[in-house]
């Protein structure tokens, strides 16, 4: 495929993604997702998705400064709605090999699964329940690139993905600058009630689409 063919794919998902809203199911988001599977990681290429990399650097920079000690080859991490693994191929390419992925498009989490990358593959849905096969407490980190958005993983899951992460572990994710208001009053409310603390936020690059150019990059320390 050529650069134009991947701009165009990814602009037609894009736009499709556009289409949907608050009221949209979860199969409508599952649907999109299965049929983006094929060609997603070609579309997804620099310079049109900019994330893994970066995310992947600055959380690998955080976890050796809040545990020097622990060997990250053993660090147990949840990489949810890891789509096709682009992230966790970037995690492990700094080190990492005790990464599980959970993801609820089984065609997206089938490409995960061939990248030999995740010891686990689970297809689940991220939201305010309970996960079959996931003990409270279980990981030392919990990651979520680009899918912290309110058609996607929306703030009522956050309480959840506190109670994955053992005390003292980490929570890392994106979220796009126009989506960031939706997120404040949940991630303030967090805060407050003294279930974590942010380690880290930082401005970086995001998509080549117009008013998604950056997104922040967060990192909370669950108490
Ligand atoms: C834009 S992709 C991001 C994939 C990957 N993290 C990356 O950086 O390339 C969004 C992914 O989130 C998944 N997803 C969306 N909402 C989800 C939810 N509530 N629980 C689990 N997966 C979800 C989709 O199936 C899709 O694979």
């Amino acid at each position: 495929m050529d650069e134009d063919t991947d701009q165009k794919i990814f602009k037609y998902y894009q736009d499709r993604l556009w289409l949907l809203t608050t009221d949209s199911s979860q199969d409508d988001v599952i649907r999109e997702y299965d049929e983006w599977a094929e060609n997603y990681d070609q579309s997804m290429q620099e310079p049109n998705y900019h994330v893994p990399r970066p995310f992947a650097r600055q959380f690998d920079a955080t976890r050796g400064k809040l545990f020097p000690n622990i060997d990250k080859k053993n660090f147990k991490v949840l990489d949810v709605a890891a789509g096709t693994g682009l992230l966790g191929l970037e995690l492990n390419k700094l080190g990492y090999q005790n990464i599980d992925a959970l993801d609820m498009s089984q065609e997206m989490l089938n490409r995960a699964r061939n990248k030999n990358i995740y010891k686990k593959c689970i297809c689940a849905a991220m939201t305010d329940q309970r996960i079959n096969g996931i003990e409270t407490a279980e990981y030392d980190a919990l990651t979520c690139s680009s899918a912290v958005c309110t058609t996607h993983v929306r703030p009522s899951a956050f309480e959840e993905m506190i109670e994955i992460v053992k005390p003292g572990g980490v929570l890392c994710f994106n979220i796009s600058l126009v989506e960031e208001k939706s997120y404040e009053e949940k991630l303030n409310e967090l805060e407050n009630k003294g279930k974590w603390r942010l380690v880290l936020k930082e401005k970086i690059p995001y998509l080549r689409e117009e008013h998604l150019e950056e997104c922040h990059l967060y990192i909370y320390r669950r108490q």
